[in-house]
């Protein structure tokens, strides 16, 4: 659906160029949502940008479907951004208009419809992102999360073929952030719409995301589905991400390693084993005894997935033959 070839940008900086973003590559597919991690100044806003080229790259392609935005012209593009819809971090609204109005406003750009055709189009985006009984409020006059869901019906006006969202919860106190990630996982679900999510919080990631990319520095260190970067995390920066949030053990691990003489178990979970009683099982089995270090139990796009570290206090087979035992209960182990 979506491809970024060598995608680069540099910004004049201190007399010298210096680069937002270096050669990034993603593929995107078709009513995937897609997630975009990274620190601050990692260039995820100037990535989103040059994906709907509000701001022109310095080298590199961007493709949408068959067509290659980066080869069109100003008109052109303008034409076809229109399917491309945007949600702002501090959602944009005019505030001089109504909640319906801000919704229409897109649609009267365009010029497509009759009045009764816009009439009737904002009635069904309303309903979508629940806001019928709102239509006449002023942005002032509604919550955070309320500003939001009218930013997600404006840029869902045109039919979009893909949405991208800049940090579209991070003004968002948590229940908010789970209400407005639920609604664009219905909204992937009832269009097929593909979605492209910029955020610093693996949460998000985690709760919303079919696929992910890290950025840093301005390149993808990270790419892959969420489940395998979640479970094996390789490069630094998604380790430390995951850390932050306690889906990752990377810190932890290097705490207990000077401490604990003992060989230590990384296992993971995915799925129906994460319910079952494996370690009692393999645990008997295998004459196991282990020492819990520390554990998560969370889902990821509801899928369960558990991960766990264990010293290893006791064993009646040797350590390499562990990961094939625990393999048979679908479970993978790493001896660390
Ligand atoms: N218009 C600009 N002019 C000059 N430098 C810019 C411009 N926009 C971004 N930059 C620089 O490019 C780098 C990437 O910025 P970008 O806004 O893409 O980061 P980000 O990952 O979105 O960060 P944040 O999480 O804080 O929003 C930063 O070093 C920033 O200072
Ligand atoms: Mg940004």
């Amino acid at each position: 659906m979506i491809e970024v070839s060598d995608l680069t940008k540099h910004y004049p900086h201190a007399g010298r160029a210096v680069a937002a973003l270096d050669g990034v590559n993603l593929r995107i597919g078709q009513g995937e949502i897609y997630g975009i991690i990274g620190r601050s100044g990692a260039g995820k806003s100037t990535l989103i940008r040059c994906l709907n080229l509000l701001e022109r790259p310095d080298r590199g392609s961007v493709r949408l479907g068959d067509e290659e935005l980066t080869a069109l012209g100003e008109r052109a593009l303008q034409q076809r951004r229109r399917r491309i819809g945007m949600v702002f971090q501090h959602f944009n609204l005019l505030r001089s208009r109504s909640v319906a109005a801000n919704v229409r406003f897109p649609l009267e750009l365009a010029g497509d419809l009759s009045a009764a055709q816009m009439d009737a189009r904002v009635d069904e985006l309303l309903a979508l992102v629940g806001l019928q009984d709102h239509r006449h409020k002023r942005p002032a006059q509604l919550s955070g999360g309320q500003k939001q869901r009218v930013g997600i019906a404006r840029a869902l006006a045109n039919q979009p073929e893909v949405l991208l969202c800049d940090e579209a919860t991070s003004a968002l106190d948590p229940e908010t952030t789970d209400a407005i990630l639920v609604l664009l996982a219905d909204i992937n679900r009832q269009l097929g719409l593909t979605i492209v999510l910029i955020t610093h919080d693996m949460r998000v990631i985690r709760q919303l995301c079919d696929s992910v990319a890290v950025l840093d520095h301005g390149r993808v260190v990270e790419q892959g589905k969420v489940l395998d970067v979640f479970l094996q995390p390789q490069h630094a920066v998604t380790q430390s991400l995951l850390a932050e949030t306690g889906l990752g053990q990377a810190a932890l691990l290097g705490q207990w390693r000077e401490r604990i003489a003992m060989p230590l178990l990384k296992l993971s979970f995915v799925g129906a084993p994460a319910l079952q009683p494996v370690l009692d099982k393999v645990g008997r089995t295998a004459g196991l005894r282990l020492n819990l270090l520390s554990g998560t139990l969370a889902e990821i796009k509801h899928t369960p997935f558990g991960l766990l570290l264990a010293a290893v206090v006791a064993s009646d087979v040797e350590l390499p033959a562990l990961p094939a035992i625990f393999a048979r209960e679908g479970v993978r182990c790493e001896v660390l």
